[in-house]
């Protein structure tokens, strides 16, 4: 079997003309735009890319982002202070922080200093423990993405068997709660699990999110299953690669994602979902 590919890049224009035609009629109707705050803290250059990329896409969209370009020397205690400014600007309604943070500041603490109706990441205590709850209100936006992917895919999720490799706050854990939630057994990996290749072989849909390139071998994949990877590593010729040996596991799974152009562009597509929702949250509650 060859999988067939799913095309993340297509599938999120697909989204992101609906979001844009969804603001436009809102615009019409006479609400104002979504604003969404992008915090960029110091220079590090993925992050300056990943953050130049959002900015591009909300551009695409109608969602007017205002640029906050920090020193890396700010203090927490500055940043929290902007935060708290934002958190209370009716005009605001998304705040982005763009993680990885300078040494001196600590993530947690900034996750938890974001309003939750303005974290449009997803990724505050509130923002997972709604979705632990089987509630979910703002979603994090990479496994939300992956969400949109396998319904691409046209595949009956409950009872499916699905393993999530990586357990990180960002992916791994809302990844698993996700499916969960979809009615899937989920099994939580790491790349130090003892016999990682068992997990991988029993399932039905796989996701990996470690940051390792070749973790995941061909050989391992279940033929018929559903490979997504969220990995982003760059080889030494500085071009882009998964988690997942990708050729070989093409030749067993039903559904594969390529690496660059399969996970990523949905992240920025919910991403700007969340946006919209949080706008549309913040009229209710002014008209209230
Ligand atoms: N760093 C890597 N991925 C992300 C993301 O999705 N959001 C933010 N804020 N930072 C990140």
């Amino acid at each position: 079997m060859t999988a067939k590919i799913l095309h993340g890049d297509k599938i999120a224009d697909k989204y992101r003309k609906q979001i844009a035609n969804d603001i436009r009629q809102r615009t019409k109707q006479g609400y104002r735009p979504p604003v969404l705050a992008v915090i960029l803290v110091g220079d590090d250059p993925a992050s300056t890319i990943y953050v130049r990329n959002k900015r591009r896409v909300c551009e695409e969209v109608g969602v007017n982002s205002i640029d906050h370009n920090l020193s890396a020397n700010i203090s927490q205690i500055e940043l929290i202070a902007l935060i708290n400014k934002l958190n209370d600007d009716p005009e605001v309604d998304g705040i982005l922080v763009q993680m990885p943070l300078p040494k001196q500041i600590n993530p947690d603490a900034i996750l938890e200093a974001i309003d939750p109706e303005k974290d449009v990441d997803g990724f505050s205590p509130y923002n997972l423990g709604r979705l632990a709850q089987g509630r979910p209100h703002l979603r994090s936006c990479t496994p939300a993405g992956v969400m949109l992917l396998l319904q691409e895919t046209a595949t009956n999720l409950p009872g499916k068997v699905a393993t999530v490799v990586g357990t990180s706050n960002i992916v791994g854990k809302p990844m698993l709660l996700e499916l969960l939630l979809a009615g899937c057994t989920i099994t939580a990996c790491n790349k130090r699990t003892v016999d990682l290749a068992s997990a991988v072989k029993r399932a039905d849909i796989l996701v990996v999110a470690v940051g390792q390139q070749n973790l995941i071998k061909g050989e391992w994949i279940k033929p018929g299953s559903i490979v997504i990877d969220v990995g982003m590593n760059r080889r030494d010729d500085g071009t882009l690669t998964g988690d997942v040996e990708f050729a070989a596991a093409k030749e067993r799974a039903a559904w594969i994602t390529p690496v660059p152009r399969g996970v990523g562009p949905m992240t920025i597509t919910c991403l700007m979902n969340n946006v919209l929702l949080a706008n549309i949250n913040q009229q209710l509650k002014e008209s209230a």
